[in-house]
């Protein structure tokens, strides 16, 4: 990775109780906030810096995607996601995450038969999923599924090998559709379906989910369009829960198989990734346009739980430009096939009437991008489970590349943050009997009850326990 921070200025940190000052330096990016390097603050000053959900934290430098929260710009390798959602490809966007660079004619050739090449999955992991019950949801089969992945690859799993990293992306990027389709279908009873070649990543997905073995089953090309679309706007976000639980999984050198199963497990909270399901759930238990006022009342009220799924941020304190792309689409979409619906209208009117609330101004809570991607998936068929699915199979690729660019990052170190402790004081262990256990019974693995002077404790005569406070017979 290019080192390309540069350090210009300086802050003092200034401990009051002594007044002793630490000079730490500033660090500079490309774009953005300037980082302080605090990491000779334990060593110099006896001190850690406490910040719960990083949320002043940088924990890496990244040359991958570029977000400003409060402008609402977002870029992958510097390129806007509206010019890449516009003119580009989901696979294409894949390649330059993963290389830096946009593909020529010939790298993008062999990149999409590289891709193609991979797409089946190892006939083992069909017994595997049949462990599953029957009516598993898709995100924990995929949790699963893709962290046994790595069980069928131990001979391409060195780490720092350059290649082995590129074919371990390529086996993820390629499998992940395939694997995504048929959790699906096991969670309905149905046959897997196998990827078909002369398919784009898009649509050989939708086959693969959709088509069965009685019938003719046609992509639509809108489907497969839109598809392609909002897997470019999923497609990476630099360092959000996910992403770092991938890098922190990895930073103990796991394989990627493991590190990206961690991943999707933090993507399906509905805090995160899950919220596109969770929308699609409230707005079904709004149920009615008239209804918004007391949900919107709700969500303000702090000692209700409940809150709009799909708004806020904690990067964008400005609508988020994936949400501006796909509520366009949706708008597309759901008018040209005559099914804008009660959901879609309850949507615009959540936000219409949030948008204008002073508690959501306030705290510049603005639709993300999980607001209408439900209705986008719901209006191409796919079921609401699976909706958070599709998140993971776009968010391969930008864990996979920040898997790759953390395990070759120089400054890479096992990621092991500090704490403040607020637990009791040290204090002396009580044994058992003193704590009301009956004498003769073994502890945990088979160990005998001793008393306070550490000598085994036989109870009295009759095996009765003693009363509290007696030593041991020996004592
Ligand atoms: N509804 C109501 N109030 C909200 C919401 C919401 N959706 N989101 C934030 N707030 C309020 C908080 O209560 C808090 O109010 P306060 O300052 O009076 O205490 C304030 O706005 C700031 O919110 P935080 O929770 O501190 O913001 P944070 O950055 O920690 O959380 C998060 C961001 C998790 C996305 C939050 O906005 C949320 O829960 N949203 C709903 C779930 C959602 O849509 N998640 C998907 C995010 S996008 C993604 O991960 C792909």
């Amino acid at each position: 990775m290019n080192d390309q921070k540069t350090t210009k200025h300086t802050v003092t940190v200034t401990n009051n109780a002594t007044g002793q000052a630490l000079e730490l330096p500033v660090y500079t990016g490309t774009h953005g906030t300037p980082v302080v390097d605090t990491r000779s603050m334990h060593s110099k000053m006896g001190m850690f810096t406490y910040d719960p959900g990083f949320k002043s934290t940088a924990s890496c430098s990244s040359e991958i995607t570029y977000i400003d929260g409060d402008a609402g710009v977002l870029l992958y390798r510097g390129y806007p996601i509206e010019e890449l959602a516009e003119k580009s490809c989901y696979l294409e966007v894949c390649y330059l995450l993963l290389y830096g660079e946009l593909p020529t004619a010939t790298q993008f050739d062999e990149f999409r038969q590289m891709i193609t090449m991979h797409t089946m999955v190892n006939e083992g992991l069909k017994d595997f999923m049949r462990g599953f019950r029957h009516d598993a949801h898709p995100m924990s089969i995929l949790v699963g599924v893709v962290g046994a992945l790595g069980s069928f690859f131990h001979d391409s799993l060195d780490i720092h090998d350059p290649r082995h990293q590129e074919i371990s992306a390529h086996r993820l990027i390629a499998k992940m559709p395939t694997i995504a389709a048929a959790s699906f279908r096991y969670s309905r009873g149905e046959p897997p379906v196998y990827p078909r070649n002369k398919y784009c990543y898009a649509e050989n997905f939708l086959n693969m989910m959709f088509s069965y073995p009685t019938y003719k089953y046609e992509v639509d090309p809108d489907h497969s369009r839109v598809l392609d679309k909002l897997l470019i706007l999923h497609a990476d976000h630099e360092q959000n829960a996910s992403t770092s639980t991938v890098r922190l999984a990895g930073s103990s050198l796991a394989n990627p198989f493991a590190a990206i199963s961690a991943g999707i497990g933090a993507l399906w909270g509905p805090a995160h990734g899950g919220a596109n399901e969770a929308v699609i759930k409230m707005l079904e238990q709004i149920g009615h346009p008239r209804e918004i006022a007391r949900y919107v009342e709700r969500a303000k009220d702090k000692d209700d739980p409940f809150r709009l799924m799909g708004f806020g941020h904690r990067v964008y304190k400005n609508y988020d430009p994936r949400a501006k792309l796909i509520r366009i689409e949706a708008h597309a979409l759901l008018a040209k096939h005559g099914r804008l619906g009660p959901l879609f209208e309850t949507a615009l009117e959540l936000e219409r009437i949030a948008l204008e609330d002073e508690y959501f101004l306030e705290r510049k809570l603005y639709p993300n991008v999980d607001f209408y991607s439900g209705l986008i998936y719901r209006s191409i068929g796919i079921p609401t489970s699976m909706f958070t699915v599709l998140f993971a199979m776009a968010r391969t690729i930008g864990w996979i590349a920040q898997w790759k660019e953390m395990i070759n990052d120089p400054e890479r170190v096992i990621g092991r943050p500090r704490q403040l402790y607020v637990g009791p004081a040290q204090r002396s262990f009580h044994p058992r009997l003193e704590r009301g256990h009956i004498p003769g019974e073994t502890g945990c693995a088979g160990r005998k009850h001793r008393c306070s002077h550490g000598h085994e404790w036989p109870g009295d005569k009759n095996g009765q326990r003693k009363a509290k406070g007696e030593g041991c017979d020996d004592c």
